[in-house]
């Protein structure tokens, strides 16, 4: 059985939007039934309906679409909600209660507290609320956390991740409006690139190492001047079980492009994975030889076997990984546990962290007890 999907925002020319349709159209699962995909209402029902969508499903709003798919028998069973961050909350929330499944983007919320409320909501009404943290469905990523689990690096010591890009580095287009808002607190909220590109590499810490963030210590700083928020930023973090965590992010690192990349120490041995070579795990045991495993080789563990989408050496990217994020929710959607799937409790941990780092930033680097107050 096809179930049927909803998409609000993610409109023609976003950023985000087509790796969403690529993604959940991949595999079969899903049929893109309705829409809300522009801030204009007459541009989201025309570019709806130029994907297929039927004229009375193409909506010129969330609120319209609630209304028009809540008393449909074929009523969407998934909602993606891809717009600005601001608008993610009221969103979700609204899906949520009147009883679909959502996939939200990241950052789920702008506060701790709308992401504690999103937790609550979702598990009364007894949906699943996802959040797009999509480079843990690499099948690269999976095979870490699978090398962390079956003991083959021991304990881990250590994690050092960056996600610094260098594409709002030029200050002469900071006033450009596509860049100013990310860093205007009015349009983003506490944090700028923290939020933005931070909380990917601090997820994928907790993700690989299985272990959750418990303080953070942060240095923050707006390199150009007239950002208030932050453009770089340096996070110290401390992970249950006494893993130490470093995590650089910036978005004015010149000459790096997407600049995501995790390195994981363990006490036998060490692992590093990059986003711009997502194929590749270079693996180095103690006292031993690096070795590169790769996407599609035999003896990978079964996860990252199963996400591998096309033959070895042949390229798979960000939209596959996204695909993989939509793979498992179309079986947590028919019943099948999951696990791996980025949920709720994952987007309220990253705002958490968010405010601690903010909190840090302000008081020299102090270090802030980051776990949302509902998980202390
Ligand atoms: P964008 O500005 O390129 O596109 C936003 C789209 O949402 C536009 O089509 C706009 O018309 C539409 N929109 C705005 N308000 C709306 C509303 N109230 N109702 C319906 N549609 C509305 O933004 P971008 O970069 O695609 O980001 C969207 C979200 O995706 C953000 O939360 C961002 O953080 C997240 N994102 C996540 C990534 C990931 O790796 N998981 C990568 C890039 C973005």
């Amino acid at each position: 059985m096809k179930l049927n999907w909803g998409m609000i925002g993610g409109g023609e020319g976003s950023q985000i939007g087509p790796a969403h349709r690529l993604g959940a159209l991949a595999d079969g699962n899903f049929t893109l039934s309705a829409g809300a995909l522009d801030h204009d209402a007459d541009k989201g029902r025309a570019y709806a309906q130029r994907l297929g969508v039927a004229p009375d499903r193409a909506y010129g709003d969330w609120r319209e679409m609630l209304a028009g798919e809540r008393g449909r028998n074929d009523r969407v069973n998934l909602v993606t909600v891809a717009t600005p961050n601001a608008t993610h909350f009221e969103i979700t929330k609204a899906f949520l209660e009147a009883g679909f499944h959502v996939l939200c983007e990241k950052p789920m919320t702008m506060t701790v507290e709308e992401g504690e409320e999103i937790v609550r909501v979702a598990r009364a009404a007894g949906r699943i609320c996802a959040v797009n943290y999509c480079y843990s469905a690499y099948p690269m990523v999976r095979e870490m956390r699978a090398l962390v689990r079956s003991g083959q690096i021991g304990r881990v010591r250590l994690v050092v991740t960056n996600f610094s890009h260098g594409h709002h580095g030029d200050a002469t287009d900071a006033d450009n409006p596509r860049v100013r808002w990310r860093y205007d607190p009015a349009m983003a909220g506490v944090s700028g690139q923290f939020a933005d590109c931070g909380i990917h590499a601090l997820h994928m810490a907790s993700f690989i190492t299985g272990n959750e963030v418990e303080t953070v210590s942060a240095d923050f700083a707006s390199t150009i001047p007239s950002r208030v928020l932050e453009d770089d930023a340096m996070v110290n973090f401390r992970m249950a079980g006494g893993t130490v965590g470093r995590l650089w992010t910036s978005s004015v690192a010149i000459g790096r492009q997407h600049g995501f990349d995790i390195q994981v120490f363990g006490e036998t041995g060490g692992m590093r994975w990059a986003s711009e070579q997502p194929n590749q795990v270079y693996y180095t045991p103690v006292g031993g030889r690096t070795q590169i495993m790769e996407k599609g080789e035999a003896g990978l563990s079964s996860d990252a076997a199963r996400l591998s989408r096309v033959a070895i050496a042949h390229p798979e990217g960000f939209p596959l990984a996204v695909a993989n994020i939509y793979v498992d929710l179309a079986a947590a959607i028919r019943g099948e546990a999951r696990d791996g799937l980025p949920l709720a409790e994952d987007g309220l941990r990253s705002m958490a962290a968010v405010y601690a780092a903010v909190a840090s930033a302000r008081a020299d680097g102090a270090w802030i007890d980051a776990r949302p107050p509902i998980f202390r």
